[in-house]
């Protein structure tokens, strides 16, 4: 039987573009056709979550928006013919879906499922509505998820279940960051072992796919950023040496063929320049080296010298590192739990939601890695998984 219960509760909304986000009540409507409403739990913020609302590099999105989209949750209720999810299930919400169904989720070189697509592009579920409203004025969800807000509402082709015993403060981060640094690597950057890569940009994505890299047995694992405060957990995760392109006097591209007499064989691209998506391009080695896209921008253009590309190079990009995205958190959550990756190395602040504007300012000035936000801080951690069935 279908909810039919609106819930208040509190979420972090962008009224305008560029400026701080407000904590408001809003009503949260019941799930549709094939939509599930989820407790937020603890939700990472993610570098894409400040672009979309600075705009740098990034389509225009409708405000007033919920931003956030690496997360994870509980089932509070399912809408009709929901048959995969009941309500108390653990989740991760998901900005790329897999329905199982269409010819790209069926094809293995592929994760771009288009499933609801357009309309979570535009914000809204597949009536062409959000589920999310201020005093009944319509807020925006991001990316299909919104996961700034107590509850969501997610299409049931965006969710993963995952095990009951996972804890969602720290699997949150395979909502989006995690996830897509780990399987550039592995799945985009095809790292062979006793190979040589360079990182450029030590983020959670960065630093997730120096964990892929050291994974995938690379022998040497180069960090490149130019905030040296990073380079010790980069060193933590696997990078064999770091290096700042402000040490140089010569491009970084130039710098790396040097030390790695030719170029190196990967390079993998986790910052969202497209000045440093051709550095990264130029400081691999011709005849087979790659070079992996992760870092955003969806409007600007990055310059390719054809030589480079002539020379046996390939360039590519990786969507949330290029994993089937229910099949592919799934595994993550349990490689987590087997601990055969880490994710708590990555959390350096934990934050209540309406402390969100300053996770944002410790981005912008580069400190720490990631900042978890707790929806519910007022909950103990072992009554958070307690449902509010009636609020
Ligand atoms: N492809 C995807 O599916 C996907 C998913 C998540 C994030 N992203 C993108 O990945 C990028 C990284 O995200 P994040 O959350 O790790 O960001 P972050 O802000 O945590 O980290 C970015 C790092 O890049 C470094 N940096 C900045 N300028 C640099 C330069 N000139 N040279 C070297 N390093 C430099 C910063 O010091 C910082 O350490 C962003 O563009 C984000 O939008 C893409
Ligand atoms: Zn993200
Ligand atoms: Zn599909």
């Amino acid at each position: 039987m279908s909810t039919t219960n609106v819930i208040k509760c509190k979420a972090a909304v962008a009224w305008e573009r560029g400026k701080p986000l407000v904590i408001e009540d809003v009503e949260v409507a019941p799930p549709k056709v094939h939509e599930v409403r989820i407790k937020i739990v603890a939700t990472g913020v993610c570098h894409t979550d400040w672009e979309y609302l600075t705009g740098k590099g990034m389509k225009f999105r409708p405000f007033p928006l919920v931003l956030g989209h690496e997360a994870a949750g509980i089932v509070e209720s399912v809408g009709p013919e929901v048959t995969k999810f009941s309500p108390g299930d653990k989740v991760i919400p998901l900005f790329l879906p897999q329905c199982g169904e269409c010819d790209r989720c069926q094809s293995p070189k592929t994760n771009h499922c288009r499933k609801n697509w357009a309309h979570t592009q535009r914000g809204v579920m597949a009536d062409g509505t959000s589920r999310i409203t201020h005093q009944s004025q319509q807020v925006y969800q991001f990316l299909g998820v919104s996961s700034f807000s107590q509850y969501t509402v997610v299409p049931d082709t965006s969710l993963a279940k995952i095990p009951s015993n996972a804890p969602l403060d720290k699997v949150c981060l395979l909502g989006c960051g995690v996830s897509t640094g780990y399987g550039a690597a592995l799945n985009a950057g095809k790292i062979e072992k006793d190979s040589s890569c360079a990182v450029f940009g030590l983020g959670a994505v960065g630093l997730a796919a120096i964990m892929g890299c050291q994974a995938a047995q690379a022998k040497r694992i180069i960090g490149v950023d130019i905030n040296p405060d990073k380079f010790e957990k980069a060193k933590m995760f696997g990078a064999t040496e770091c290096v700042n392109p402000q040490d140089y006097s010569k491009p970084i591209q130039d710098v790396l063929v040097e030390m790695t007499e030719g170029g190196v064989d990967c390079a993998l691209e986790c910052v969202g320049s497209p000045v440093i998506m051709s550095a990264a391009l130029e400081s691999t080695k011709d005849a087979w080296g790659t070079c992996v896209i992760a870092g955003w921008s969806e409007t600007e253009a990055m310059s390719v010298n054809v030589e480079k590309i002539l020379m046996g190079r390939t360039l590519k990009g990786t969507y949330f590192g290029d994993w089937k995205s229910v099949d592919g958190v799934s595994k993550l959550v349990e490689d987590y739990m087997n601990n055969k990756l880490k994710l708590d190395e990555f959390i350096t602040n934990n934050l209540p939601l309406d402390q969100i504007n300053v996770a944002f300012e410790h981005m912008k000035i580069g400190k720490g890695i990631r900042t978890v936000i707790s929806l519910w801080p007022e909950e103990a951690s072992d009554t958070v998984a307690t449902l509010k069935m009636n609020q």
